[in-house]
């Protein structure tokens, strides 16, 4: 699989981004185009990975966002890939270059809340769990997980 990673900039790139959010993140649970997005997008760092190559060239593929709650502490939300581009190490970079940018603006502890089935991956990442945190939609426990990225 070839693709790359960068930031979603235009109109039509941030459609890509939202509708993959959407429909990896919100549609399997009947939730309605619109869900997917929240009051702090504009305040946040979106990042995408793109397909590079053949029929389906820039294709988005794997998404992204990291929010900044303080000065010190920086939160990974809406983390998803394509099923069928999964375990090809697309999670990883994502998440690599979301501390990368955090450590630009000298954040020291990366948060996030893993789904259930999420967790082991954030854990190869260097996450640890620390707390049970929401149920979403009812069905998917959520798990409060931190890193120290200084
Ligand atoms: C979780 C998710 C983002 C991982 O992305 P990915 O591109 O498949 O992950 P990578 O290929 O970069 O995996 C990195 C490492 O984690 C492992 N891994 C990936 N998914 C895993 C999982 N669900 N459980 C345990 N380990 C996992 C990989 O095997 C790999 O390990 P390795 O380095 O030993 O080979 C992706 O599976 C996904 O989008 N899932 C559905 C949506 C979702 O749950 N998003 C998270 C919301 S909190």
């Amino acid at each position: 699989m070839h693709y790359h990673i960068r930031q979603p900039q235009t109109r039509t790139e941030f459609k890509h981004y939202y509708h993959l959010r959407w429909k990896l993140l919100r549609a399997p649970w009947n939730q309605p185009e619109g869900s997917e997005s929240d009051d702090l997008e504009a305040q946040c760092f979106h990042l995408m990975a793109v397909t590079n190559g053949g029929d389906d060239k820039n294709k988005v593929i794997g998404i992204a966002r990291l929010q900044f709650n303080s000065h010190s502490e920086a939160q990974i939300r809406y983390m998803a890939v394509s099923e069928s581009c999964q375990r090809q190490g697309i999670g990883r970079e994502l998440i690599n270059r979301l501390e990368q940018r955090a450590k630009q603006s000298l954040h020291q502890t990366m948060v996030l809340d893993a789904r259930e089935n999420a967790v082991g991956f954030y854990k190869k990442l260097g996450y640890r769990t620390s707390k049970k945190s929401y149920r979403l939609f009812d069905a998917i426990q959520h798990y409060r997980m931190t890193k120290n990225i200084c």
